[in-house]
This record gives C-alpha cells, sequence and structure tokens, in this order.
C-alpha cells in the first residue's frame, strides 16, 4: 500500500490516494501514518459529514498575479465561471495536487453570463466562491461575501494583463453583484456591444481581478491573519438582498412583511 508518485489525470472521481493526500495523510514504511492528528476513522468522518467526500481540501498559498493570469487566459477558453475557478485550482493542481486534480472545471462552464445568459448572479463570483468553498470549507463564508461586497463596490476590472487581447478605456462601478447590471454599466459607459472583443476582455480582465483577490484572502487566511471587512447584513432587513435597496427599488422601497 505504498502511495506512488505522480499525479491521477482522472477527472471524473476521486480514488482513494487523492483522498488521503488531500487530507494530509503520510505513506511510511507500508502503513499510512496519521499527520496533524488524522486518521483514517477521522476522515472516513469528516468525509460522511462533508455528504461523501473530503471537504475541504489542502490549500497552498499561490501567487495573485498568477491566479489572475490563470483565469484570464481560461476566460477565453470556457468564461467567467470555470475561469474565475481554475485561476484558484488549476495552481493547485500544480502545488497540492490530490482531489483538486479530480475537480471537473467544466462542471461549471453553465455560469457564464449570469448562469447560462440569465443575467443573475455574475460567474466569476459563482465559480470563484467554489474554489473558496473547496479551499477553505466553512471558514469560506466571510470570504465569500467580503468577495460579493468587494465586487460591487470597487471600480472594476481592477486587474489589466501586460499583453490585453483588447483596449478599452471604462472601469465602472457595479453596485451589485448580478451580471446584468455589471455587464450592462459598463456596456453603456463605453458604448460597446456585448458581442464585441472590449466587452469581452473586460469580463476576461473581471475574472482574472476576481481570481486575484480570492487567492489574496486565501492567503491571509492560509497564514491566520484573514480579517473579515464586510458589511452587508441580509438578516437586518429580514429578506435575502444585497443592501442598496433603493438603486432598483427607487424611493418606495417595499417591506418584506
Ligand atoms: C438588484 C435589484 C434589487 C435590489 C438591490 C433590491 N430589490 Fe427588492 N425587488 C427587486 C425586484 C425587481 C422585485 C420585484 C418587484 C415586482 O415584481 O414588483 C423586488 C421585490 C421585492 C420585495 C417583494 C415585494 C414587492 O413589493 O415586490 C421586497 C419586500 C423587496 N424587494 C425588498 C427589498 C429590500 C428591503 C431591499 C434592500 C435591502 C431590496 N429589495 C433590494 C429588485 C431589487
Amino acid at each position: 500500500m505504498m502511495e506512488q508518485k505522480g499525479t491521477t489525470k482522472d477527472q471524473g472521481s476521486i480514488s482513494r490516494r487523492d483522498l488521503l493526500r488531500g487530507a494530509g495523510a503520510i505513506a511510511a514504511g507500508g502503513a499510512f501514518a496519521a499527520a496533524g492528528g488524522t486518521t483514517l476513522v477521522g476522515m472516513a468522518e469528516a468525509s460522511k459529514q462533508a455528504g461523501g467526500a473530503i471537504y475541504p481540501w489542502k490549500y497552498a498559498k499561490i501567487d495573485p498575479d498568477k491566479a489572475a493570469m490563470v483565469a484570464y487566459n481560461n476566460w477565453y477558453r470556457n468564461f467567467c465561471s470555470y475561469g474565475a475557478a481554475s485561476g484558484i485550482i488549476v495552481p493547485q493542481r500544480e502545488l497540492v495536487g490530490g482531489p483538486w486534480n479530480s475537480f471537473p472545471l467544466m462542471a461549471l462552464k453553465f455560469g457564464e453570463g449570469g448562469v447560462e445568459g440569465w443575467g443573475t448572479l455574475c460567474g466569476c463570483l459563482l465559480g470563484g466562491s467554489v474554489a473558496i468553498s473547496l479551499a477553505a470549507g466553512h471558514d469560506g463564508k466571510p470570504m465569500i461575501n467580503d468577495l460579493m461586497q468587494w465586487y460591487s463596490e470597487t471600480m472594476q476590472p481592477v486587474f489589466k494583463p501586460k499583453k490585453p487581447r483588447a483596449r478599452f478605456k471604462s472601469k465602472t462601478v457595479s453596485g451589485s453583484p448580478l451580471c446584468h447590471i455589471s455587464v450592462g454599466k459598463w456596456m453603456k459607459a463605453e458604448g460597446k456591444s456585448l458581442g464585441s472583443a472590449e466587452r469581452r476582455d473586460r469580463c476576461a480582465r473581471l475574472t482574472a481581478s476576481v481570481s486575484y483577490k480570492i487567492a489574496t484572502m486565501l492567503n491571509d487566511w492560509a497564514d491566520g491573519k484573514y480579517k473579515p471587512s464586510y458589511t452587508n447584513k441580509q438578516s437586518a432587513v429580514g429578506i435575502t438582498t444585497q443592501n442598496n435597496c433603493t438603486g432598483c427599488h427607487g424611493s418606495d422601497v417595499p417591506s418584506p412583511i
């Protein structure tokens, strides 16, 4: 039962070896020794609680610029949701391997255009949040909150690659995590259509910006120095929402009950 060197190329299933690696187990003298207090029984229990697999996965700190460039280039392959997740997951495959190799990035492609063009949650936030969840588990909640708020309140896109595939002038604040509003405000400012090279590059850069931001948050979290900063408090208004009610409702904001 010695652990073999090399990584699995299997995209469909998580092998036992992946599970053991993901949980940080080490092979010693033909037997699996417990690392960091993790035992096979402990892992089986954790797996049961996580719905049948190990969760979260071991995270190694990554260069945010690398995360951004992977995301940028992958936008041009399979768009925002795939791209933002890949900015974190592809470097993890290289540094950690194990379960990260088994994640089918293509399963996130549907997030494009705010889920298959419906303009709901921006795909970068969807795919990016999956990556946060895989890396940080329940610790990911404040990071996802911070990501949503930062995305909405910042002049975007923040990231500019050294050799952009298209040039444009506008940066815009979406005031919203919704694809429809985010893309729409930028298109209005720049005067470019949805199918234009400029709009496409804007979304590729925004995807890169999101992976960059996630890498900085996860790196801080890995160092034990991550501090949440979000202020959106849905519970205070008694409805699932973003907080800028008047942006959509005008002055006549309805009350939930
Ligand atoms: C991104 C845009 C957007 C934001 C931001 C937003 N809403 Fe809405 N909300 C809507 C739309 C659109 C509807 C559906 C309205 C309709 O069909 O008449 C709606 C419906 C509602 C409803 C259901 C009752 C009704 O009159 O339709 C309530 C209650 C509500 N919103 C409260 C809020 C509150 C409180 C906030 C801020 C904390 C908020 N909304 C922020 C877009 C928004």
